[in-house]
């Protein structure tokens, strides 16, 4: 009896540990009716839903796990992910991640630009481009997400939550500290700029 507990034990951790890289053919499928948000190919429809394509498999696993834990609180996906396997999660990462990102047509704003590589050294605002890189595709390792061609009106909500805690699943508060010393026109300005930038 004992030695099975612990089988089963270390049959669970192992497979709760493992990263394993998923299948995106089964992913696809899988994914059929979060695609009814967050499109065919994770290119959202919707300025306030958040396009999944091209997003850095790290951070994707872990909003899903955060959204199953409840560390990160959405009435919309709660809900959406309470049913899905480590294998569910892997298989669906592993299709949303491997989709082309398509940015919004439109000028780069300028105000946006400037915030996003060099921060702002009067009001203590971080260069973005430090932790999401230069052309704001993210960092896998890191778990940074990509944020270019993220839609507008979901990185300004993004921001707000932060700056007002209602998110609040960030590693060391990384991104409650940087969205408190934000106003609303830099917010406004960088979701511009990301939500155009095609990379
Ligand atoms: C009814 C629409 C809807 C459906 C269906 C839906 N989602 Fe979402 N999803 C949302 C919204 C809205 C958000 C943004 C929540 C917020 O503002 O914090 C979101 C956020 C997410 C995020 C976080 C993205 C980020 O950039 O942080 C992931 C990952 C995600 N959804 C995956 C899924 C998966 C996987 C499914 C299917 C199992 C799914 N969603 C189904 C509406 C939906
Ligand atoms: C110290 C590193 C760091 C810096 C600097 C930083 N970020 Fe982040 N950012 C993160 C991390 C880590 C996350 C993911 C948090 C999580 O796991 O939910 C994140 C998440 C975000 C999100 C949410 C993405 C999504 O899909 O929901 C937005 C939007 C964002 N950052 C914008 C910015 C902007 C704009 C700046 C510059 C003003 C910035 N970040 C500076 C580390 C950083």
């Amino acid at each position: 009896m004992k030695g099975s507990h612990l089988a089963l034990c270390m049959l669970l951790g192992f497979s709760a540990n493992a990263n394993a890289a998923g299948d995106p053919v089964a992913g696809k499928e899988k994914s059929a009716m979060c695609q009814g948000c967050h499109g065919e190919d994770g290119n959202s429809f919707n300025p306030e839903w958040p396009s999944l394509a091209g997003q850095v498999p790290s951070y994707l696993t872990k909003q899903m796990r955060d959204f199953q834990s409840g560390a990160r609180k959405d009435d919309t996906m709660g809900g959406m992910v309470e049913g899905l396997s480590e294998e569910d999660i892997a298989d669906i990462v592993a299709y949303f991640s491997s989709q082309k990102a398509k940015a919004e047509e439109g000028e780069l704003n300028s105000k946006g630009r400037k915030l996003y590589v060099g921060g702002n050294r009067y009001t203590n605002v971080p260069s973005c481009a430090g932790c999401h890189g230069p052309n704001a595709v993210g960092n896998d390792p890191a778990g940074f997400p990509r944020l270019a061609g993220q839609k507008a009106g979901y990185i300004s909500k993004a921001l707000h939550d932060f700056r007002t805690e209602a998110r609040t699943n960030d590693v060391n508060g990384m991104m409650q500290g940087v969205a408190a010393k934000m106003s609303d026109k830099d917010i406004a300005a960088v979701a511009e700029y990301l939500s155009r930038l095609d990379k």
